[in-house]
């Protein structure tokens, strides 16, 4: 039986070793990515962090700094942490994370977490090198939400080592990481990635590498359908998403959620689909989310979408 080693860090935190997991390694630190880093750090784990560009490590380290301290003075301010431990651990958390553009430091990795945005050629040229500089006991996954998995278990040649590890956005507060294998996966790794999601303090579910894994083979269909909705003049955005809060007790209405994930993200992904499955009537693509994206309206990154957002909230 394996044995389970739990260790004590600032902020009462703390991580299970029964995965073989001492440093993590997070590729691209962009909205998932630097959410993942963060998991990771604050639950112990060391983390290398890699980027293509030094500028993009700075926005994703400055994106993670104001997280933690948004969680930590949270905290404090409820009175479940001190501010001296707050303190601690917001130091900690940043100082277990390296930074670096040098894609060789992930041959310390013991599980790389790939969270690049979704353009397979990239990933092509990334996973052979990740399959390069691995180590042979390394869980290699990808956060693709949308993309094969024995895909990039091909490009990456190393295919019993590779899942997926799909983390929901704002992955700080998602409690949900599915776990994707495929036919090629060792069970060994996929229990241990499954370990893993658990010491992260979220709840694991398997899946087959299939598109849109469980979530977002529900999700994005109906994302879409409410826009279609608004299309066929059923109902404003806006009454839209009161119905389904009000109505349904969805934290988020669709339209709103839409925005939420980037409407580019939302059209890559159901028009990926209707490509591959042209007949399937669940992956019919919007104009409305398609004039959206021609017009450069993404969303909350871009503070404009089906919504006027202002930083992370809806504008008043
Ligand atoms: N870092 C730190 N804290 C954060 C945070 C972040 N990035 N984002 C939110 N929070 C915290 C807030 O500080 C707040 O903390 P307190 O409760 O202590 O005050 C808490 O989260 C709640 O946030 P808000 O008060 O701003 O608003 P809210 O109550 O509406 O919660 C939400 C925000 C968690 C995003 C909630 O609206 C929600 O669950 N929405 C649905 C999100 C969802 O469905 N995500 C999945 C998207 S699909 C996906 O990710 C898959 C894909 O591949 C496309």
């Amino acid at each position: 039986m394996m044995t389970i080693a739990r260790y004590r860090v600032a902020g009462a935190r703390s991580f299970s070793t029964a995965s073989g997991v001492s440093t993590v390694g997070v590729i691209g630190l962009g909205l998932m990515g630097h959410g993942i880093a963060q998991a990771a750090a604050e639950k112990g784990y060391k983390v290398v962090a890699v980027e293509l560009e030094e500028r993009f490590l700075q926005g994703g380290l400055k994106r993670i700094g104001d997280s933690v301290k948004k969680i930590t003075s949270k905290a404090v301010e409820k009175g479940k942490m001190d501010k001296a431990v707050g303190d601690a651990h917001i130091a900690s958390t940043m100082a277990r994370i390296t930074a670096t553009t040098d894609r060789g430091a992930l041959a310390s990795c013991d599980v790389i977490i790939e969270a690049v945005i979704e353009n397979l050629q990239l990933k092509q040229t990334l996973y052979g090198e990740i399959g390069r500089v691995v180590k042979d006991s390394c869980i290699i996954a990808s956060n693709t939400s949308s993309l094969s998995i024995g895909t990039m278990a091909g490009y990456c040649g190393r295919p019993a080592q590779m899942i997926g590890l799909h983390f929901f956005n704002p992955v700080q507060m998602m409690k949900l990481v599915e776990v994707v294998r495929t036919d090629q996966t060792d069970p060994k790794i996929f229990a241990r990635a499954m370990e893993f999601s658990r010491s992260l303090d979220k709840t694991p579910v398997e899946c087959i590498d299939t598109p849109g894994f469980i979530v977002n083979r529900l999700l994005v269909p109906y994302l879409t359908s409410a826009m279609l909705l608004v299309e066929r003049g059923v109902a404003t955005p806006a009454d839209v998403d009161t119905a389904m809060k009000l109505g349904a007790g969805h934290p988020m209405g669709p339209m709103a959620l839409a925005d939420y994930v980037g409407l580019d993200t939302c059209l890559s992904i159901i028009g990926g689909w209707q490509s591959a499955f042209p007949d399937e009537p669940a992956f019919k693509v919007p104009e409305s989310l398609r004039a959206k994206v021609a017009a450069g309206k993404l969303g909350r990154k871009t503070g404009e979408g089906f919504w006027k957002w202002d930083g992370d909230k809806l504008a008043a």
